[in-house]
């Protein structure tokens, strides 16, 4: 990653002290996505690393994966997939839940969103614990698709999400 970018990326992210509970620092990317300059920069640094993959389908992740992920996809020549908090979909799906600090949380793909055998980009802007991210690739390889990588925005190292994707091509344009 460029220098450049990382601090073009940098100016454009701002701190929340106590968002959206007290201790919680939130990382705002809205500056970003109203700054043209930035929000180019991002998307193709988000696609660059998959340029040679031959990617069929971009899986974003809801919300602002979905906001970074069809960009990415028109940059591929990909198809966009959406992966919804549950009860979004309308179609039948396949559901993966996951743990949170307090209690689960749950995902949905749709069951035939996937070709069999495709090649798979999942793009999000955050990586944190990983929760998330790990419930992307179940469901993508249950659903009959190749994980081809990971790409995101911002890894928060501290958390240590990518632990929890040992076989999966993680980038992240920015580590904190
Ligand atoms: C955030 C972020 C990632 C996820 C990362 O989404 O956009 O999707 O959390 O956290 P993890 O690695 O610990 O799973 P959030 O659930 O806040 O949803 P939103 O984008 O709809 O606000």
């Amino acid at each position: 990653m460029t220098t450049d970018l990382i601090a073009l990326i940098d100016r454009h992210v701002r701190d929340i002290p106590d968002y959206p509970q007290p201790g919680v620092v939130f990382k705002d990317i809205t500056p970003l996505l109203g700054d043209h300059a930035a929000l180019t920069a991002t998307v193709r640094g988000l696609a660059d690393p998959f340029r040679d993959e031959r990617i069929d389908y971009v899986v974003g992740l809801e919300a602002r994966g979905f906001i970074f992920g069809t960009p990415v996809a028109l940059e591929l020549g990909a198809g966009f997939v959406p992966l919804r908090k549950a009860g979004k979909l309308p179609a039948r799906t396949l559901s993966q839940s996951y743990d949170l600090e307090y209690g689960t949380a749950t995902v949905e793909i749709h069951a035939d969103a996937i070709t069999p055998g495709s090649r798979v980009l999942i793009v999000d802007d955050v990586l944190a614990t990983g929760g998330t991210g790990h419930a992307a690739v179940e469901l993508v390889r249950r659903a009959g698709g190749n994980v081809v990588g990971l790409s995101v925005l911002m890894e928060l190292g501290f958390l240590k999400g990518r632990e929890r994707l040992p076989d999966v091509e993680l980038r992240a344009l920015i580590a904190l």
